[in-house]
């Protein structure tokens, strides 16, 4: 039983979702995320609407996840937002309105590395499958990131191996791009691949050192195998739509698992979580519970809404920072690139 109760009002704001959660102790109360549609007609976030739009909507995000969490402000013990990686921008608008909320309030601020948020977000209470024991292999994936990560403790972490070019989000993004998809287009993949054939279209898998990744010698092959084809019939993409994505997401979802299977057998770790938007991916989420059955592995996959951005999320990291007292003063300043095993 934990004595004191902990209300944490978490902010994200790094990338295009402006999204503030309200959590007591473990349990979150309200998480409330504005999505911006601007950047689907330019095909990718552009840094200066995001940033413009997170400004418009943190004011009402916050009071939403405020009174959804029906509770008063007087009660919030303390702020925490994102403070990196991610867009400059971006991430001004939240550390701004975090620290200026926390002096109003004459509450503790509390800052937070985006890509642990994803990794510890498997402490939010009432995971579908529970939170994994230390030590376990986190897997982030998502629109900026791809990492293997050694997680030894709450704060203790070691990148075991990253992308060395593009995330595994762009990836998905940049192919449906290639197919004249709309941003983001790693669900419609998803959603195509449903009702296609994956062995249709074999695409080279890239040879990459250790436990690294990289995904722009794929996009290339992709785009080259859509020119050729559509060369000889213009309505290429449109009749072969299903396969096309369930052939490019086959071999996403397998340079994931390849990575995976060499992390367990280098560390000896079965234990394994996934964070970050491309683990809403159905796909993935099949493999590693398909992994359970055949290689004793014990996987923990979030609930959709934990997945993508989120600030419940920011907002768990924000907890257990409290219950060490871990602050930070008004001083602080955004990180654009805040790497996840710094010290600081
Ligand atoms: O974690 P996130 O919301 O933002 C970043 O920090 O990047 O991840 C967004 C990424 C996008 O690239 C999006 O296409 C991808 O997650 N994504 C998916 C799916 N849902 C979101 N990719 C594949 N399949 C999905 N179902
Ligand atoms: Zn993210």
């Amino acid at each position: 039983m934990e004595k004191e109760t902990i209300y944490i009002l978490a902010i994200e704001s790094s990338c295009d979702d402006t999204s503030a959660a309200v959590l007591s102790n473990k349990k979150v109360l309200s998480n409330i995320t504005a999505t911006q549609q601007i950047h689907e007609e330019y095909g990718g976030v552009v840094p200066e609407l995001a940033s413009r739009a997170h400004q418009q909507n943190i004011v009402p995000v916050v009071h939403q996840a405020l009174n959804k969490a029906n509770i008063d402000k007087k009660l919030i013990s303390a702020i925490a937002f994102t403070r990196g990686p991610g867009l400059m921008g971006s991430l001004l608008v939240g550390t701004s309105f975090a620290k200026s909320l926390a002096l109003g309030l004459n509450v503790p601020l509390i800052e937070v590395n985006h890509m642990q948020a994803h990794i510890l977000a498997h402490f939010i209470e009432e995971q579908n499958d529970g939170s994994p024991e230390f030590p376990f292999l986190a897997m982030t994936i998502s629109g900026g990131h791809t990492q293997i990560v050694l997680v030894k403790d709450y704060f203790d972490m070691e990148i075991l191996g990253q992308t060395l070019d593009d995330a595994v989000g762009e990836a998905f993004d940049k192919s449906a791009k290639i197919l004249g998809l709309p941003y983001p287009g790693g669900p419609l993949i998803d959603k195509y691949a449903k009702a296609g054939n994956p062995d249709a279209f074999p695409f080279p898998k890239p040879k990459v050192d250790e436990l690294n990744f990289s995904f722009s010698g794929l996009k290339t092959s992709i785009l080259y195998f859509i020119q050729r084809e559509t060369a000889e019939n213009p309505n290429f993409i449109d009749e072969n739509l299903n396969d096309i994505c369930a052939s490019i997401q086959k071999t996403i979802v397998g340079i994931l698992m390849d990575k995976l299977k060499k992390a367990v057998k280098q560390t000896g770790i079965k234990q394994i979580a996934i964070g970050g938007g491309v683990s809403a991916n159905s796909e993935i989420r099949s493999a590693l519970k398909a992994g359970e059955a055949k290689w004793g592995w014990k996987t923990y996959i979030p609930k959709f809404e934990y997945c993508t951005d989120n600030a419940a999320m920011i907002g768990i990291v924000g907890h257990l920072k409290y219950k060490q007292r871990v602050f930070t003063d008004q001083s602080i300043s955004a990180k654009a690139r805040y790497i996840l095993d710094a010290q600081n």
